[in-house]
């Protein structure tokens, strides 16, 4: 079977875009092929060109502090990017580069097989969500084909603007609590045992869920905290205008 050293090294001999002749390295991605997170950036830099790794350059070294405030290491998690090869002076990536490069990045999706995706700025966000604006998506987990997508604005961009670092670090600090929510989704025997609450606590209302709070959707109401729509009686009974030309008392 086909493993993530096959892919890298498919990648590494490629020549079915033009990025394949002014690259130095090939940079397929690293990680374990068992990481619960997968990263996913734009493209190779001067310095991912050189080592043939993914982020190892300034932007790489914001997000292992990223990752680092949240307790994890770069080591724990796989690391990709849309383009395996490097962009002449950092250009975009062509609609045709990311085209013919994708392929790779299905495979390793589907061999890594993570619990979380999340896409770093605008160009992998696109991949899953086309046609919205980061700026709006950003910091929120979208379902899309059976996979959970977190999109954040790519870290270069936390470096150049302290309200973007502002931002990519608050999206950040809310991935261990999805990671938990996903990992019970996967697994609910892992879920803590409910303790045996008194039957008063049981009628309440439930409290908003982790998910609804971490998907940024409004949190479901609960239909016994509401009125019902239509009351079979009216609370009080209608008060009828009283007929013309007759005094009313009260
Ligand atoms: N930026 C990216 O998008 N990917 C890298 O690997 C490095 C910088
Ligand atoms: Fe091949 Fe992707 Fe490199 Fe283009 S960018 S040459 S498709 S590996």
């Amino acid at each position: 079977m086909e493993t993530l050293e096959d892919l890298a090294e498919l990648v590494r001999n490629c020549t079915d875009c033009p990025l394949h002749g002014s690259r130095t390295n090939a940079v397929p991605g690293e990680g374990p092929a068992n990481a619960e997170i997968l990263f996913i950036g734009e493209g190779p830099g001067f310095h991912e060109d050189r080592q043939g790794r993914p982020f190892v350059g300034p932007a790489g070294n914001f997000l292992e502090e990223l990752l680092q405030s949240i307790g994890m290491s770069r080591d724990q998690v796989y690391i990709a990017n849309m383009v395996k090869c490097r962009p002449p002076n950092n250009r975009d990536p062509a609609p045709g580069e990311i085209s013919a490069c994708s392929k790779y990045l299905d495979r390793q999706i589907e061999l890594i097989n993570p619990l979380l995706i999340v896409t770093l700025g605008r160009f992998s966000m696109s991949r899953f969500l086309p046609g919205q604006s980061i700026s709006r998506a950003r910091g929120r987990l979208r379902p899309v084909g059976g996979r959970h997508i977190f999109p954040i604005m790519h870290p270069a961009a936390g470096l150049r603007r302290q309200e973007m670092r502002d931002a990519i670090e608050q999206d950040f600090a809310k991935v261990p609590g999805l990671l938990d929510v996903l990992r019970m989704q996967a697994d609910p025997a892992s879920a803590p045992a409910v303790r045996d609450e008194p039957a008063e606590y049981r009628a309440e209302p439930p409290t908003p869920s982790l998910w609804d709070m971490m998907s940024g959707e409004p949190p479901a109401v609960d239909a016994r905290s509401q009125p019902p729509e239509r009351p079979e009686e009216p609370a009080e009974p209608p008060v009828d205008e009283p007929p013309p030309g007759q005094q009313r008392l009260f």
